[in-house]
């Protein structure tokens, strides 16, 4: 593995399938009645999330806790940032401090590229702008892995705001990588440049995306980075492309839908469907843990069948 994980293309087929697999070593300890391993003792991992978060956040103070890491949470509302300190000097202090790994969320894209150029700690991206959420498709490959098997020859759909996902980012190269034949759909206007050079196909038209798929992936509507009409409102973008139980029986019937979370249910997905039997939502965010174990545990030079004892 390289130093710092920023983009899925840090990591090699080889290494996504080292992350799978250490992975699901790392989901046993979860379930053990004491949930937690000696593997990151003396390691000091410092979480710094400048935006919001629930999932990410939590998943990986847990996996850091269940790893028996020194885990130390950044509460940037309460730091210098709110005197002006810029992130390369938030850095520069926190590192001074000689932590191990940082985790990186930040609103800019490429946040994370400068922490990497100026730190001697590993930095993971939890998320940089519309960027890349590395650690989000690694935790979605695995989910898919776990009801598929493989990933080889799946039709992915992915559906909704495509021009402002970091995890649509991730999840196209990441399911690429790996052989998935990857497809799109959302409004003209929330499509991204350049999308015909990441080897998907793109349909404006929802239900030829989901036609035969394997996998439904939603995506949030990011409303707090759009500062224009992108659709002309929200009941309007639920018809056309709002994820019902009507169109989910367009997809095989063993599909399965996902979403990387928060949901805006009645906007992106109907609740029938997301909590419906085709959901592994929160599947999703429970793998969070063990992805970001493995993550964590890689990162810090593990090798993998050394991973639980
Ligand atoms: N999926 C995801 O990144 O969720 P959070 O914003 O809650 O971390």
């Amino acid at each position: 593995m390289k130093k710092d994980l920023l983009s899925i293309n840090d990591l090699s087929r080889d290494e996504i399938y080292r992350v799978l697999d250490t992975a699901v070593a790392m989901r046993e300890i979860g379930e053990r009645p004491i949930k937690k391993v000696p593997t990151l003792r003396g390691k000091t991992v410092v979480n710094l999330f400048y935006e919001p978060s629930t999932r990410t956040r939590t998943s990986f103070e847990i996996a850091e806790k269940r790893l028996s890491a020194d885990t130390l949470n950044i509460a940037v509302q309460a730091s210098s940032v709110q005197k002006g300190e810029t992130l390369a000097d938030t850095a520069m202090n926190i590192e001074a401090m000689a932590p191990d790994m940082i985790v990186l969320r930040h609103q800019s894209s490429g946040a994370c590229h400068l922490l990497s150029r100026i730190c001697r700690s590993r930095i993971i991206n939890a998320g940089d702008g519309m960027h890349e959420h590395p650690t989000q498709a690694l935790l979605d490959a695995f989910t898919i892995r776990q009801h598929k098997q493989q990933i080889e020859g799946l039709k992915v759909a992915i559906v909704g705001d495509l021009l402002h996902s970091r995890v649509l980012r991730s999840n196209v190269l990441l399911l690429t990588k790996l052989g998935a034949e990857v497809w799109m759909s959302g409004p003209q206007t929330l499509v991204p440049r350049g999308l015909d050079q990441l080897g998907v196909r793109f349909s404006p038209t929802v239900d030829e995306a989901v036609e035969g798929a394997d996998v439904v992936m939603m995506l949030r509507i990011q409303q707090e980075r759009m500062q224009g009409a992108y659709f002309p409102s929200l009941r309007e973008y639920y018809n056309v492309f709002g994820m019902t139980v009507e169109r989910m029986r367009r997809a095989k019937p063993d599909v399965i839908v996902m979403h990387p979370g928060p949901m805006n249910r009645g906007v992106e997905i109907a609740s029938d469907v997301a909590d419906g039997p085709y959901s592994v939502i929160l599947e999703q965010v429970a793998n969070g843990v063990a992805v970001r174990m493995a993550v964590l545990y890689l990162l810090a030079g593990g090798v993998e069948d050394e991973a639980v004892a």
